[in-house]
């Protein structure tokens, strides 16, 4: 049974691991981060923590009207995603763990508002690619710089019984030059924030 709106927060141990494998270029400028599907805004949180000294300024974009823009986000998107309310927009990286509804056509629409050079890294389940029109996300079309096997696999569930496992896919660039790498990424579950 799937949780409204694919509520599963990401422990904060497995972000803050995500997190430091991404580089964040030094600039004068704010670094403009949107969160797809930001919940309770712990993408935000950890960013901000691990790295006090940067100028972010964060968007999230949440369908759940429940949830309060949290202190760490600058600006807080109530809406579904895949209406396009970030079109006049474009953001230096986009983070999260999306909702899985919908998610091949969030990506795409995601990378519409990803500047030329700006950075996009999204936790996934790895049943992402077990999909034929999904591939190309991760193949053809826009093809990742690297992704990662997330280890230990996280229990989005809290039951025994799940056994799902999860990739990170970080693309640089809308179309990017490099063939794929990848590696495992070992988290920490006790890392607290
Ligand atoms: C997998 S949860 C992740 C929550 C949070 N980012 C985290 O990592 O803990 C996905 C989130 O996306 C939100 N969501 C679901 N469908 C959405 C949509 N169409 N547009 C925007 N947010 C959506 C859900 O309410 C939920 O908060």
């Amino acid at each position: 049974m799937r949780i409204k709106d694919d509520f599963y927060p990401t422990p904060n141990g497995l972000i803050k691991t995500a997190l430091d494998q991404f580089h964040f270029i030094q600039q004068i400028e704010r670094l403009k981060v949107l969160d797809i599907g930001a919940g309770e805004g712990v993408w935000g949180k950890v960013l901000r923590h691990i790295h006090p000294n940067k100028r972010f300024e964060i968007t999230g974009s949440e369908i759940n009207s429940n949830f309060n823009k949290p202190i760490d986000y600058d600006h807080w998107v109530i809406g579904d995603f895949l209406e396009g309310y970030f079109a006049r927009e474009s953001f230096h990286y986009i983070i999260g763990n999306p909702p899985f509804k919908g998610v091949e056509k969030s990506i795409r629409l995601a990378f519409k508002y990803l500047r030329p050079y700006g950075k996009m890294l999204l936790l996934l389940p790895i049943h992402f690619m077990h999909t034929e029109i999904r591939v190309p996300l991760l193949t053809t079309d826009h093809r990742p710089k690297h992704i990662y096997f997330v280890n230990p696999r996280p229990n989005f569930t809290g039951g025994v019984g799940n056994r799902n496992d999860y990739i990170l896919v970080e693309w640089h660039g809308k179309h990017s030059p490099y063939l794929t790498t990848c590696s495992s990424l070992a988290w920490d579950r006790k890392w607290k924030y």
